[in-house]
């Protein structure tokens, strides 16, 4: 790749030297609508050090990157703070062709390394254990499940700069590289959708670990993650946003998901949204035909309901139905209220099933599902809006009491 690629410096001692991936948009399940970055960082120390890869086919780009400052060989360690291929894919290509002196990782680390790439040597590193630079020295946070049992924080105290690997990531593929050079909507809605879809199952370590970083101490001035960009001058509004994202307080906002098949369960999805509306509630009505699952998983994120409909097909739900409700289910919402409905032929389990999947969510049903044979008529409807009014109800005594 020549010297195509530039680093781009971060701080007083550190690069960002990771590559742009602009072309992709499907990150395991989650649609990246925007692109991602697969951020890597060079620490020009006595000890020169690399944080984290890139993902397997953006290697060129990154050693390019690294060579606009220094001789990719003249790299004494690298430090793997996530283990997923996004951030390791490249690892073992590059320990061949560098020969760094060192690597390092957490535990669970070098434990899914080896188990990946067949990796061997790699040094265990565990929380508030140092790591001289020789000028500098490194510590770190075990982070597990933040995002995978092997994750870690490094901070790089000189620069007072923390290598967040997951944490405060975000998929956007940009030209810059810092949070004050993007819109901040953009920003919002990103790490929003970031957060739903990669961190919600893991929100009460989110809790946890913001507590942890604030009793550490630890002056943190640039947070930089492994996605996205580089955390300068919105920390703590970003912060703020993780604390409030993990606490999932319920909101009056109502989230209704359905599918259709001759647009008779859209007519009750509809209806129940006239319902909610009336009731006081904001709603926001996705119809999965048309609908990403994680757009769903963004509108979930600050929802108080989650009120789901599917027709019956060949005795079940709609395939669109289950699929984003088999997703939601893994992201472990919290503290929703909801219920279930659908229009059926002749045997009608879908709502019931719904329901079934609802509750498995630990969704707390207001309702018994609501069944309308073949097309809804004007009782049919109505019996609709009460139930939106219900769950509007219920929303306002559910979000006065938290
Ligand atoms: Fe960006 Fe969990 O990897």
């Amino acid at each position: 790749m020549g010297n195509v690629f530039k680093a781009v410096k971060v701080s007083d001692h550190v690069y960002w030297v990771g590559a742009i991936d602009w072309g992709i948009r499907d990150f395991h399940g989650y649609t990246t609508k925007r692109g991602s970055t697969y951020n890597a960082y060079l620490i020009l120390a006595d000890k020169v050090t690399l944080v984290d890869t890139v993902r397997a086919p953006f290697k060129d780009e990154l050693l390019s990157r690294i060579a606009s400052v220094v001789d990719p060989g003249n790299i004494d360690y690298i430090v793997s703070n996530h283990a997923e291929m996004d951030h390791s894919g490249s690892l073992s290509r590059i320990i061949e062709e560098i020969k760094p002196e060192k690597v390092f990782a957490s535990a669970m680390g070098v434990k899914a390394l080896k188990e990946h790439f067949g990796l061997d040597g790699i040094h265990p590193l565990k929380s508030a254990d140092n790591l001289s630079l020789g000028n500098m020295q490194l510590t770190f946070m075990e982070t597990r499940m933040l995002h995978w049992p092997d994750s870690m924080f490094s901070y790089l105290e000189e620069d007072r700069l923390l290598f967040s690997q997951d944490a405060f990531g975000m998929h956007l593929a940009s030209a810059e590289r810092f949070d004050d050079r993007i819109d901040a909507a953009v920003l919002d809605y990103e790490a929003a959708t970031y957060y739903a879809n990669i961190l919600m199952p893991y929100s009460a370590q989110v809790l946890k670990l913001l507590e942890d970083v604030k009793k550490s101490g630890l002056d943190i001035r640039i947070v930089a993650p492994d996605h996205g960009p580089v955390w300068r001058s919105k920390i703590d509004a970003i912060t703020e946003s993780y604390a409030q994202w993990a606490r999932q307080r319920p909101t009056n906002k109502a989230v209704i998901l359905y599918d259709t098949m001759w647009h008779s369960t859209e007519l009750m999805a509809r209806a129940i949204g006239e319902g909610l509306v009336a009731g006081g509630a904001r709603v926001k009505i996705m119809p999965m035909a048309s609908s990403h699952r994680s757009d769903a998983a963004y509108e979930i994120l600050d929802a108080g309901a989650i009120v789901a409909g599917s027709p019956t097909l060949n005795n079940n739900v709609f395939p669109t139905m289950a699929d984003v409700l088999t997703y939601l289910k893994g992201l472990r919402p919290q503290n929703l209220i909801g219920a279930a409905f659908g229009s059926y032929g002749w045997s009608g389990e879908s709502p019931r099933q719904i329901g079934d999947m609802l509750a498995e969510m630990k969704v707390n049903l207001v309702a018994e599902p609501l069944k309308v044979k073949y097309v809804p008529d004007g009782d049919d409807l109505n019996r609709c809006v009460l139930l939106g009014r219900n769950v509007a109800k219920r929303l306002k005594e559910v979000a006065r009491h938290e």
